[in-house]
């Protein structure tokens, strides 16, 4: 099967794009490089593109003869989301609905979606069940639900085979410790509790204190990026008689910010200074996914469930690339 992994140089597109090599699948990577890194796909076919190119993207579903999408191609931020919402809109709803056109235009019809646990918003109850409501609370988590929408209804009008997997907190490094997670600037917590650990920064802030949890920091659900991927590839092969999947990943089990610090101390056998700074805008208390639909419709097994072994396979691709990718 031959796929267009669109964002296929990113930290989540380009071990996925691994991962179908490994299995005997056909990547072809289209990425415009904004966000992503050529040394990540370096033994890959790589288009390079705009997910807002219909004609590109028609020549390159026909021309290569493309069976299925994964699209990673989107934008992750939330701050910047709500500091720059038309960018958001244009990127992750606009270009995807131009990557939707292309594929109905040649007849593709299979397409993953790398949707997020930011369509629930700040949930009322969790674990977070996929029926659970859906409540943005900013631009980021509303273009992802906006797409799905979308998905949905050209499902329902026979033009799509989607699966939306709404991911929790992606971690650790894949393929050997080789694809890490490397976004310029950083503001995800593993890599950057790695970098004070390394020495690289003064400290790591806690973002609140005060949450009503049980240590009062936030509490997230982390999965480790090749069983997010594997959860993919299972989503993949139902598509073929499926027409709409929707499943949370994540391990169901929740750390909290300095369960997190704790562990990196220990994998590393650094100490670092902690500081304690205010709450950030717009963080729910705790995110955890309720997955046992993905386990029990696609047979999905994780093989990285304790954050342990998550945050060691990142400690590991952090200290090989002590800068990031080579640009
Ligand atoms: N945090 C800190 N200090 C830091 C960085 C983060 O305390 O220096 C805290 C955050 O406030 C949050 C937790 O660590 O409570 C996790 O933060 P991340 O930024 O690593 O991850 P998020 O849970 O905010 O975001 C993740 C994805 C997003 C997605 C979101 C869905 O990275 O792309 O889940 O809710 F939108």
């Amino acid at each position: 099967m031959k796929v267009l992994v669109c964002g296929g140089a990113g930290y989540i597109g380009s071990n996925m794009t691994a991962m179908l090599a490994s299995q005997g699948y056909n990547p072809v990577v289209f990425d415009n490089f904004c966000k992503g890194h050529r040394q990540a796909v370096k033994e890959f076919e790589v288009v390079e593109g705009d997910t807002g190119d219909f004609d590109l993207l028609v020549k390159v579903l026909k021309k290569k003869k493309i069976d299925a999408v994964m699209h990673f191609a989107g934008f992750i931020e939330v701050k910047e989301s709500v500091e720059k919402p038309l960018e958001y809109y244009r990127n992750n709803v606009c270009n995807t609905q131009v990557l939707l056109s292309a594929m109905e235009k040649t007849g593709v019809k299979k397409f993953v979606f790398s949707s997020s646990a930011a369509v629930y918003g700040m949930p009322e109850v969790v674990p977070i069940t996929e029926d659970s409501p859906k409540k943005p609370i900013n631009p980021y988590g509303q273009t992802k639900l906006t797409v799905e929408d979308r998905c949905h209804f050209l499902s329902e009008a026979g033009k799509l085979n989607y699966a939306a997997l709404r991911y929790f907190n992606a971690a650790g490094a894949g393929t050997n410790c080789t694809l890490g997670e490397d976004h310029k600037p950083e503001s995800h917590l593993i890599p950057l509790v790695i970098a004070a650990a390394m020495g690289k920064r003064e400290d790591i802030k806690i973002f609140g204190t005060d949450y009503p949890t049980p240590d009062g920091t936030c509490v997230r659900d982390y999965i480790h990026i090749e069983d997010l991927c594997s959860a993919h590839l299972l989503a993949l092969e139902k598509l073929e008689k499926h027409s709409e999947l929707i499943y949370n990943l994540g391990n169901g089990k929740g750390h909290s910010i300095r369960q997190v610090i704790e562990t990196v101390k220990k994998v590393s056998g650094k100490n670092f200074k902690v500081t304690e700074t205010a709450r950030r805008e717009g963080d729910p208390p705790v995110l955890t996914a309720d997955a046992s639909k993905a386990i029990k419709e696609l047979g999905w097994k994780t093989k990285y469930p304790e954050l342990e072994k998550i945050v060691e396979t990142a400690w590991k691709w952090h200290n090989k690339y002590p800068n990031g990718y080579a640009e």
